[in-house]
């Protein structure tokens, strides 16, 4: 790990911030909730660094509860990655941890709790990374992370998470027809969980976020979906979108109407801003009886209309995967595998888990790489719901396109296969990013056999598990 560190990029900067998790009210637009939230604000502080920035953060939990938190998305050391149990301690109510750690690349990121359904209350919050090279071309930015809300409302997260652990997860997908569809991209049950709100940057419809523009100007979008259980489609009135970067890495520009956007999945659009006043749509793709999601795009005064749904370019010309390519200074040079692994991804226990590989996490094997080798892990959905599968500490490769991304939609009864470079030792969770799936088992290890501090984390986390 001394030898990865020493080789990211270092500006010499130390951009210094404070965490404080704590119970608290929020008012979301209209509707007050009592929640768990960094500060006093859903979503969390943005933080924003340069590439090669060390980032400093205090975190301070004045929750009654353990709490961590994890920098999703980012190849960082491995003991400041977060993960209670198998790369540091849980941090106590009342205690504080200082995270510490070189940021070595640009993009959109975000950070959350590794521990519980937590990441389903307000506990999330937006990272960005500059690259101080980069002339950005646009003229307005804006960050918009959208969420499904239930906490202090409907049932809270935990309440959820008890419920599927005792009963079935009602459909488990198997009441879907076969795979997808255009209609269905994500197969036709794309999750387990109403939620009486859905979210863009903390506030509901009745009392949007708004971007300010003048009409012509280039706008950069940054999305996060900080979502536990739904997937987004989103969509600009009366405006195409044009992807530039997936999960913080370029891509080739391509323009569409809307795109998919998974949990823990980031994209960053630009659109060029015409006159007058445009809803930003996110609609919870497949929940039909959910309300949407509302932010406004705003050139001049007027009224924006507040049904999100009646966006139509939501129905226009929709992003996939295939669409996309890894710009050649993002592009994983080729090389050939060195170690090939399977993970298929299923559901157990009559609908009470979600196993990698036939297991739950208590019982998981570590998938084993060493240290500069090329690894490609198969994935093969063997169930009738789609899984955005994320790596921690790397961003892989898709075959065929190479389009480099850490959370990846594998589709009802698809196969995903990813390619990553083993560059960053440690012990590093790979799992679904739909909470609930992660919390019922569906997580696992991806292990440096060199690692060896590590391992004997790993086997007493193991133990207080399965206890
Ligand atoms: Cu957002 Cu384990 O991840
Ligand atoms: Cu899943």
């Amino acid at each position: 790990m001394g030898a990865a560190e020493r080789a990211r990029p270092s500006t010499g900067n130390v951009v210094r911030k404070t965490l404080v998790a704590r119970s608290t009210e929020i008012d979301l637009g209209g509707r007050v909730v009592k929640t768990f939230a960094y500060g006093d604000s859903v979503h969390g502080p943005l933080i924003r660094v340069n590439t090669g920035d060390t980032l400093e953060v205090r975190l301070r939990n004045d929750l009654p509860i353990d709490t961590t938190v994890h920098w999703h998305g980012l190849a960082l050391r491995n003991d400041m990655d977060g993960v209670p149990g198998l790369t540091m301690p849980p941090v106590k109510p009342g205690a504080e941890f200082v995270y510490s750690f070189k940021v070595p690349d640009p993009g959109t990121y975000w950070y959350h709790p590794h521990v519980g359904a937590q990441l389903d209350t307000g506990l999330y919050g937006p990272l960005i990374v500059d690259d101080p090279n980069e002339r950005g071309a646009y003229d307005v930015e804006a960050v918009l992370v959208l969420d499904d809300w239930t906490d202090g409302w409907g049932k809270s997260p935990s309440a959820i998470l008890a419920d599927f652990r005792r009963n079935c997860m009602g459909s488990m997908g198997s009441m879907g027809g076969m795979g997808t569809t255009p209609d269905e991209p994500l197969g036709a049950d794309t999750g387990d969980v109403a939620y009486p709100g859905h979210l863009i940057n903390g506030r509901l419809p009745a009392d949007p976020d708004t971007v300010r523009a003048r009409p012509g100007q280039r706008v950069r979008l940054r999305l996060i979906n900080a979502g536990g259980d739904t997937a987004y489609r989103f969509a600009i009135a009366g405006h195409a979108l044009t992807v530039t970067h997936a999960d913080g890495f370029a891509t080739k520009p391509v323009t569409v109407d809307a795109l998919v956007i998974g949990m823990g999945e980031r994209y960053d659009v630009e659109v060029t801003a015409n006159d007058g006043v445009f809803a930003i749509a996110a609609v919870p793709e497949g929940k039909k009886n959910d309300p949407g999601a509302l932010a406004v795009l705003r050139t001049s005064s007027g009224a924006v209309s507040t049904d999100p749904r009646t966006v139509p370019q939501l129905g226009g010309r929709l992003l996939a995967y295939a669409d996309l390519s890894p710009t050649d200074e993002v592009r994983l040079p080729s090389r050939p595998v060195d170690r090939s692994m399977d993970l298929t991804l299923q559901s157990g226990e009559g609908g009470r888990q979600w196993l990698l590989n036939g297991r739950t996490f208590a019982e998981h094997e570590p998938l084993e790489v060493r240290q500069g080798e090329r690894v490609r892990i198969s994935m093969t959905n063997r169930s009738m719901m789609f899984h955005p599968m994320h790596l921690h500490g790397h961003t892989f490769a898709l075959e065929g396109s190479g389009l480099r991304k850490d959370t990846v939609n594998v589709l009802p009864m698809g196969r995903q296969s990813i390619e990553f470079q083993a560059d960053n030792p440690g012990q590093w969770m790979i799992h679904c990013h739909n909470i609930y799936h992660a919390e019922l088992g569906m997580m696992g290890v991806t292990s440096y056999v060199e690692w060896v501090a590590g391992r004997d984390t790993l086997r007493q986390h193991d133990a207080a598990t399965v206890a």
